[in-house]
């Protein structure tokens, strides 16, 4: 993945982030998604009074890039204030679109912390492929 693609996610992923809607956990999150036409789409977390109505900012970015028309993902970025990496579900959502892709974690300060790719986060997953589509 070219250099200037990785540093433009990371920067959506950070920007995002300023976004976030977190007020119960006070846990800001920022994510971008690339897709296959070169478009970025970032997404933060939203979280609810009925906590578990949260979304997660993964999913935030990949729906919006699935509402754009968007169904191939290339890459996801990811901003954390500390360590961390895309839940269980925000896996398997991203498996659905962009299997196998890169994950660049990085900090509020847009500093890349790690990479990472879907394959290792989600080895054997189930997808499209087990239901012949
Ligand atoms: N969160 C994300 O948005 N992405 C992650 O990868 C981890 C967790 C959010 C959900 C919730 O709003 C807050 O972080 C604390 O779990």
């Amino acid at each position: 993945m070219p250099e200037f693609e990785e540093t433009q996610l990371m920067v959506a992923a950070r920007k995002a982030r300023l976004h976030a809607y977190a007020p119960y956990s006070n846990f800001r999150v920022g994510a971008a998604v690339l897709t296959e036409s070169g478009r970025i789409y970032p997404g933060c977390n939203v979280e609810n009074a009925s906590y578990g109505l949260t979304i997660c900012a993964e999913r935030a970015a990949v729906f919006r890039a699935i509402t754009e028309g968007e169904t191939r993902l290339s890459a996801l970025a990811l901003c954390l204030e500390s360590a961390g990496s895309p839940c269980g579900a925000c896996r398997q959502v991203i498996h659905e679109f962009g299997p196998g892709i890169p994950i660049l974690i990085c900090d509020p300060e847009g500093n890349l912390i790690s990479e990472t790719t879907l394959d290792r986060l989600l080895p054997d997953a189930f997808g499209p492929g087990n239901l012949d589509i």
